[in-house]
């Protein structure tokens, strides 16, 4: 049963091809959730959010209720990217010299469209949330961006982690050969100085840069650490029974797990009834043809199905009563 999976994971991601139901499926299991007592947080980090639009309320980068027990929020990529920059800017202006702030500003100003920006500002801002989340609730469910999206963002902190590496080690390089050029400095004959800046501002500024790379590498290290421990997390994978969005969880399975994700259920939503009409069963026996090849694809994978409905699922009421299919949806 879905739920289970809610019940013993702290933190669940939706994800899966657009339009297959990501967004509904997330909204219903943490209605579900929330409906047994549980404090749940419900994020949307597609920048395609419909949050607001499923609760019929503006929801906005703000937790904000959306019923008893259930917040929501919504990242929205573009203010997380902004937001990071400012930070970064503002640390960046204290640590370097002042006459280099003007480059400064340049360099935040190209930053801004460099390719994966969004991502590494989206990221950041996921760390946060799973550090400060956890204190404040008991699940987390992410609802996410169509497939490739996502198995990238999530491969993304162990090459953040790489990056920082990489930045502390040239750091530990440059501070040492600035103390080997200060030291000359001091021994100038002349008692000249050979390298510009004072010894004490520039000590001081190392100790920030590297305080601040670190803080940067325990929060990927910690979102690293909580999203390949099962005991914590699980992805769910959302799909329709066709061949392309088979065939994607197939694929975007197999990137999970290399990025040492545990997928813990495959929900097969808006499955066609038999009994409603020739062209629904005649689809109903089409989906049957491509969940075979799913279940040979991934036959450890617990299963679950969602059926077709008459109505979308938009709403407070209706999100309740798929909260209730999901709590009986047969499994596999
Ligand atoms: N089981 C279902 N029966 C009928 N309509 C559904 C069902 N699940 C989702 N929908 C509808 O399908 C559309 C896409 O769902 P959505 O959750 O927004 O997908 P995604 O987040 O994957 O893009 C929405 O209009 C939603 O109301
Ligand atoms: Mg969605």
């Amino acid at each position: 049963m879905l739920l289970e999976l809610a019940r013993r994971r702290r933190i669940l991601f939706l994800g899966g091809k657009g339009g297959v139901g990501k967004t509904t499926v997330a909204a219903g299991v943490a209605v579900a959730a929330a409906s047994e007592g549980r404090r749940v947080l419900l994020v949307s980090t597609d920048p395609a959010h419909n949050l607001g639009h499923l609760w019929r309320c503006e929801v906005g980068d703000r937790v904000r209720r959306l019923a008893p027990n259930l917040d929501g929020l919504e990242l929205d990529p573009e203010q997380t990217a902004r937001a990071h920059l400012d930070e970064v800017g503002v640390a960046l202006r204290t640590l370097m010299p002042r006459h280099l702030s003007g480059e400064v500003d340049k360099h935040m100003a190209l930053s801004m469209d460099t390719p994966g920006m969004h991502e590494a500002a989206l990221l950041e801002r996921m760390a946060e949330l799973v550090e400060e989340g956890l204190g404040t609730h008991d699940l987390l469910v992410f609802d996410t961006a169509p497939s490739g999206h996502t198995a990238r963002l999530m491969a993304l902190p162990e090459m953040m982690q790489a990056w920082v590496d990489g930045m502390l080690q040239r750091h530990e390089r440059s501070r040492h050969l600035g103390d080997v050029l200060r030291g000359l400095g001091k021994d100038d004959p002349m008692g000249r100085r050979v390298v510009g800046g004072d010894d004490e501002g520039a000590a001081s500024r190392d100790d920030r840069i590297r305080a601040m790379l670190q803080r940067r590498r325990h929060r990927f290290d910690h979102l690293r650490a909580s999203l390949s421990d099962a005991g914590l997390t699980a992805f769910v994978i959302v799909l329709t029974a066709e061949r392309l969005p088979v065939l994607e969880t197939i694929e975007l399975h197999a990137q999970l797990r290399r990025s040492g994700i545990d997928v813990g259920a495959l929900v097969v939503n808006r499955r066609s009834p038999t009994d409603a009409g020739a062209l629904l069963a005649g689809r109903a026996a089409m989906e049957a043809g491509h969940l075979e090849t799913l279940a040979r694809a991934l036959p450890g994978v617990p299963r679950h199905e969602v059926p077709l409905l008459a109505d979308e699922p938009v709403g407070r009421a209706a999100l309740e009563a798929l909260a209730t299919r999901l709590a009986a949806a047969p499994g596999s």
